[in-house]
């Protein structure tokens, strides 16, 4: 029997990593596949059992709807890699994934989608199965969503930042504190639309900050502290509309100038300590700023 189940685990991960899957595939099917990749995944997730509401599993809440909305699977010591390929696939329906503070492995597979049906593979080749996306939600009165949330931090991931990792433009924070990844930013990254806060702290990225990592009119706070990137620091598009907003990414080795920055309570610029080849000084406000009350729960 036992055999049985991890053989249907099994073809079920396989399918979800192929662009065949069904978009209709049970989000049991989909949790009970996260479940079999993790070494540990029998006893930790023990409450996961075919058969049973997904609803009523632990560190699973659903919404409204039934359908899972948010899954918190961190801090529970999982052991395991990241699917190769295509990553995990979670059901459509979660906007808040926590998978952080476990013995995660990576890397971050480049076609790693997160999410089942169209937001899925089928995506993968450009823009009109994002539109076809849209339209299904619009469709649907009680999911309009989307992932918001996506905490990976405190795993040693490893490997670069994938340049072709396209997240749902949904994504509004994307927390990837000490994973483990080194070498350079890539320049042609696909900035999801709605990315607010974005945490890449304590890591061994190198290289200057591209153009594609320079934030988006929805960016509230962007966290590149100990890292090892040089260059000089470019102009950021931030919502200077938030309560606070800015950058901070100290100890890292820039150089040139302190960029130009508004002087003002709220738009925080953390440079230094770190980077002693900067010009200049960080405007007074800026810097006071750089620890803002709230700042600590958002990133
Ligand atoms: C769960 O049960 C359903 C219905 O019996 C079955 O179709 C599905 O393959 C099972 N999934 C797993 C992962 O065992
Ligand atoms: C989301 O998943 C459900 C259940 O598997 C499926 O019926 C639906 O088509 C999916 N929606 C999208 C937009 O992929
Ligand atoms: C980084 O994560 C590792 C586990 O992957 C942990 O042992 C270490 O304490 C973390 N370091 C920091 C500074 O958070
Ligand atoms: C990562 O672990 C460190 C050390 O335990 C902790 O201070 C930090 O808050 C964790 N980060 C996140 C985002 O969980
Ligand atoms: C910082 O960069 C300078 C060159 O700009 C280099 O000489 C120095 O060794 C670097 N420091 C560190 C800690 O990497």
């Amino acid at each position: 029997m036992k055999a049985v189940l991890v053989l249907l685990a099994l073809s079920a991960l396989g399918a979800a990593q192929t662009s065949a899957q069904p978009a209709d595939t049970s989000d049991a099917d989909l949790l009970l596949a996260v479940k079999a990749t993790f070494e540990n995944g029998d006893t930790v997730l023990a409450g996961w059992r075919n058969g049973t509401d997904v609803c009523s599993w632990r560190y699973v809440s659903c919404g409204a709807d039934n359908r899972p909305d948010s899954i918190q699977i961190d801090e529970l010591g999982l052991i395991g890699q990241i699917p190769q390929s295509a990553g995990w696939v979670f059901p459509n329906s979660t906007t808040e994934l926590k998978l952080g503070k476990n013995r995660i492995t990576g890397p971050i597979p480049p076609g790693w989608r997160l999410h089942q049906g169209k937001m899925g593979a089928a995506c993968a080749p450009g823009l009109r199965c994002m539109n076809g996306l849209m339209r299904n939600y619009r469709r649907s009165p009680s999911r309009t969503a989307g992932l918001l949330s996506l905490y990976l931090s405190n795993n040693s991931l490893g490997g670069t930042f994938p340049a072709d990792w396209r997240l749902p433009s949904t994504v509004g924070n994307l927390i990837m504190e000490n994973v483990s990844l080194s070498g350079p930013l890539p320049s042609g990254w696909s900035w999801p639309a709605n990315l607010a806060s974005f945490n890449l702290r304590t890591n061994r990225l190198t290289g200057s900050i591209p153009e594609s990592f320079t934030g988006s009119p929805g960016l509230q706070i962007l966290n590149l502290d100990d890292n090892q990137l040089t260059g000089s620091i470019p102009v950021f598009t931030f919502d200077t509309a938030k309560e606070f907003y800015g950058l901070t990414a100290t100890n890292n080795n820039f150089s040139g100038s302190v960029p130009a920055w508004p002087d003002a309570p709220k738009a925080v610029l953390g440079i230094f300590p770190g980077s002693p080849g900067v010009c200049g000084a960080v405007g007074a406000a800026a810097a006071a700023a750089s620890e803002p009350a709230g700042m600590a729960e958002l990133v």
